[in-house]
């Protein structure tokens, strides 16, 4: 007996070793950690109980019946972050360049299954080259079962995306259709064809880092919601994110406890929107003083900055917090920064987070860039994920809320559940100037008229009080008491009830 298990112990240690000492000692001197390192760092200590470490490849062709590897490439099973369950598969590089075999996806898919069937999120850990070449067509196969589980997880668990390494090809649609993606400067890059192919059909030069290194992706396609220095900032900063999300659709987000009053008063707020209208303010400080103890987990912080999403806690329960910012480009939507709100909005009406969202939106962003490039049905989008959302949505005005900007930023018509707006707050069709060159034009001669006139306009408009007046807007609050009265409208709002019509899904303006 005791051989016995000296044999299983000895199995266990060969293929904990991946592709040798060599290959390993590779991984580091790039400063990437191995597969298994990053599961520890990823995981609670000790929690991860792994799935098919025997698993070798089927493959014959190209000599490969002499190269099996246990395991083959990838390392799969769940364990906790925080106590809570997650399945977690992490792609070993020093094993055939964490290439993908068809046991190698079938690996995958059994995870992704069992998280569908026990309801926990699923962490992928990508450092592969792609396509396992020797097995052709099975690895084709391979990654259409995984991609087919991603679609159908997508909305159900949530599903977490780090990239680490290489990622490229068709390999990259398997992160493209997860809810989140992280990736590490400079070691990771994700392309569909890479620096040569690119350089042979359109003539660019460009290096692997330009064309899809973690910073571009991050700020310029926005394919990567965070880039960060090195592989363990990566993985503990998931491990944060992980801790907003519920396991699944069927869960509400869990609760911790909160050593910041929900009732607390904050004074500072009372004059953070300076007194010339034009002038920004950064709207980072608004949120970071409403949430319980400034903790915010920025997404897509270096992506569209004219539009802040992200993760807080109030009273101790995950919110998502959407909101425009008077720092960049004035706080107008643009195509970018309504899809990122958009997908945002979205993901959070999928797993019951409530959206708190903080207004000051002179409008969408004019001119022919963005009309050519469809601002109109990517402006929708963002309308179109309020509009369909049932989670509790809280909408605090404080400053400008104009034209159809207004409409599409959680407005009461869209069935907003609380809306309030601070008491500088101007909610109108556009500002006062814009609307008195329009409405006046026949007195454009005379600047004493236009100035009396835009002056009558501003009164009238420039307060929340009209919109108040018919309801649309539910009290005008004073800006030190937001927090209180947003950890309230939660509390109200914790049992809200309410389901969109039957149909097959929707048809957003993709
Ligand atoms: C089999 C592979 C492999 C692959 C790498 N290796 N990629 N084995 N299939 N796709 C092996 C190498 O032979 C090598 O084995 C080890 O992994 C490390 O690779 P190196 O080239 O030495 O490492 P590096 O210099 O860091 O380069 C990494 C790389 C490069 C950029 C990923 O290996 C590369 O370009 N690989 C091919 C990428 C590719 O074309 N994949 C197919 C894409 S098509 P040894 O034994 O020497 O350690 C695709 C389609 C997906 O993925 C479609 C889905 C629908």
């Amino acid at each position: 007996m005791k051989e016995i298990l000296e044999a299983l112990e000895e199995k266990r240690a060969d293929a904990r070793l991946g592709g040798g000492k060599k290959r390993i000692e590779a991984q580091h001197k790039r400063g990437k950690l191995t597969a298994r390192e990053r599961i520890e760092v990823l995981l609670d200590p000790g929690s991860f109980e792994e799935f098919d470490m025997f698993v070798e490849h089927r493959c014959n062709d190209f000599g490969m019946a002499e190269k099996a590897i246990p395991g083959d490439g990838v390392v799969t099973g769940n364990g906790t972050i925080n106590g809570r369950l997650v399945y977690v598969f992490s792609q070993d590089f020093t094993v055939f360049g964490g290439s993908l075999s068809e046991t190698f996806a079938e690996k995958m898919c059994k995870i992704m299954d069992m998280a569908m069937k026990t309801g926990a999120p699923v962490i992928g850990l990508n450092d592969s080259g792609g396509a396992r070449i020797q097995e052709g067509v099975a690895s084709l196969a391979g990654y259409a079962e995984v991609f087919q589980r991603n679609i159908m997880a997508s909305g159900v668990v949530p599903q977490i995306s780090v990239i680490m390494g290489p990622c490229a090809g068709g390999a990259v649609y398997s992160p493209a259709m997860t809810d989140f993606i992280f990736m590490v400067k400079n070691t990771s890059y994700m392309f569909v064809t890479g620096p040569d192919v690119v350089k042979t059909v359109t003539n660019e030069q460009v290096t692997q880092e330009e064309l899809g290194g973690a910073i571009t992706h991050s700020t310029k396609s926005s394919v990567a919601d965070k880039a960060f220095e090195n592989d363990v900032e990566a993985l503990t900063q998931t491990r944060r994110l992980f801790d907003f999300l519920p396991l699944s659709n069927r869960e509400k987000p869990p609760v911790r406890p909160s050593f910041d009053e929900p009732d607390r008063v904050e004074m500072s707020l009372d004059t953070v929107v300076p007194s010339n209208p034009n002038k920004p303010y950064d709207m980072h400080e608004v949120i970071e003083k409403v949430v319980d103890e400034g903790d915010f987990f920025e997404i897509q912080p270096a992506h569209a900055g004219n539009i802040i999403t992200g993760f807080a806690r109030i009273d101790g329960a995950p919110v998502g917090i959407v909101a425009n910012q008077p720092m960049v480009l004035a706080g107008c939507l643009d195509i970018d920064s309504a899809k990122k709100g958009a997908r945002f909005v979205r993901f959070c009406d999928c797993f019951n987070i409530p959206i708190i969202t903080f207004v000051d939106v002179p409008g969408f962003l004019p001119g022919t860039a963005q009309e050519y490039g469809g601002i109109i049905k990517h402006g929708a989008k963002l309308l179109f994920a309020y509009g369909e959302a049932t989670v509790p949505k809280i909408t605090v005005i404080t400053r400008k809320a104009y034209g159809g900007a207004y409409d599409v930023m959680s407005s009461k018509h869209i069935r907003g559940d609380l809306n309030y707006a601070w008491p500088t707050a101007e909610i109108a069709v556009m500002g006062a100037k814009g609307a008195v060159e329009i409405i006046f034009r026949a007195d454009m001669d005379d600047p004493d008229k236009i100035a009396e006139r835009t002056k009558e306009y501003e009164d009238r408009f420039a307060n929340p009080f009209v919109a108040a007046s018919r309801g649309f807007i539910d009290d005008v609050i004073m800006p030190h008491s937001t927090r209180r009265r947003i950890a309230r409208g939660l509390k109200v709002l914790a049992n809200k009830q309410l389901e969109n019509p039957w149909k097959k899904h929707d048809n957003i303006p993709l």
